[in-house]
């Protein structure tokens, strides 16, 4: 990629304009002047936060698209400006290659930060231990949804459980601490495999985690699933365990658990309304994915999101789903 080297003779107005004329930027300065540089553009650039939800969406990628425009050297996990942090350990954790060479800063910042956060880990409630996520891994940091899975009753007898879409192994843990004894989760990220499997060792709970799409073989009594809840194509790899394009994983779940389910079992959908409150999906097109499943709604419990950046009014819900007619 031909480059533009700039330095900390650059302003962030200037280093705008030349991305805007299609310059992608070296920066050969001081390592913390580039933090400042990239903060200067965000706030030039800020987040779409009105208009319809096709116009945010590429507004975003616009605006991921110019943060990305700022690249740093890197030679073996080591970048070479004045003042850089040691970022090896953090990167070899990311899966960052040796060999990469000039990095877009944005990136190695989300490397930085997704290194901070798995060392300090997140305090669940509902779960009174600390989950530790992994590089591109959906984090719990919005665990409202824990509380719904911690206090629903479980299924009469329920002995095993699947926790399709397992990120983390949050939900999974919750189920063994609630004393199902065979759990097996699944993922089709190989990060959030490997994340799993390290959070359910470190919390001694006994599961099975294994990289497939959707469902692992045989039944259950009951099945959890969490899939990202905005039926849209994602911008990033990060964006995967939110966006799910054309709604597949939510598709695919809801056709499918039927028939993995065991007699007298049942499944815990998780979903905000989200896609609901943005236009994306109706409710009454959810409720015909659940009937085209052979699945009637035995209950709901509702939560509203607690985070900033919850929509006025939004609520996510565990929908508890039983074979049969509605
Ligand atoms: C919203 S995150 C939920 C993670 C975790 N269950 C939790 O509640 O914190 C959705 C997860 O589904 C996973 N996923 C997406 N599509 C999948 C598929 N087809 N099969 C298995 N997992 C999938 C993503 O990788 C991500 O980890």
């Amino acid at each position: 990629m031909p480059f533009l080297t700039v330095d900390d003779r650059m302003t962030a107005d200037r280093a705008l304009r030349l991305i805007r004329r299609g310059h992608t930027l070296l920066w050969t300065g001081d390592f913390q002047n580039a933090r400042q540089i990239l903060a200067a553009l965000g706030r030039r650039v800020p987040a779409p936060r009105d208009g319809s939800f096709a116009d945010q969406r590429r507004r975003q990628a616009e605006r991921v698209r110019i943060l990305s425009s700022l690249f740093v050297p890197m030679t073996g996990h080591r970048v070479t400006l004045r003042r850089s942090p040691d970022l090896r350990t953090a990167c070899r954790e990311a899966g960052v290659p040796h060999d990469a060479g000039p990095v877009p800063l944005r990136e190695l910042l989300g490397v930085i930060g997704a290194h901070q956060l798995r060392r300090r880990g997140v305090h669940v409630p509902a779960l009174n231990d600390r989950i530790h996520p992994h590089y591109g891994v959906f984090a719990p940091t919005r665990s409202e949804y824990a509380d719904l899975v911690a206090q629903q009753p479980l299924p009469a007898g329920a002995g095993t459980a699947f926790d399709i879409g397992t990120g983390t192994g949050l939900l999974a843990a919750i189920l063994a601490r609630r004393g199902i004894r065979r759990l097996v989760a699944t993922d089709n990220n190989p990060r959030a495999v490997a994340c799993a499997r390290e959070n359910l060792e470190r919390l001694a709970v006994s599961a099975e985690v294994l990289e497939t799409d959707l469902f692992p073989p045989g039944r259950a009594d009951l099945i959890v699933c969490n899939p990202p809840w905005i039926p849209a194509t994602p911008l990033t790899a990060l964006d995967r365990a939110v966006y799910d394009e054309d709604g597949r994983m939510l598709r695919g779940f809801l056709g499918t658990v039927r028939e993995r389910l065991e007699p007298g079992g049942e499944a815990w959908l998780i979903l905000s309304d989200l896609a609901e409150l943005l236009g994306l999906r109706s409710r009454g097109e959810l409720v015909a994915m659940f009937q085209a499943g052979g699945l009637r709604v035995a209950g709901r419990t509702s939560v509203e999101p607690r985070h900033r950046r919850a929509r006025d009014g939004e609520v996510t819900d565990l929908w508890q789903l039983r074979p049969g007619g509605c």
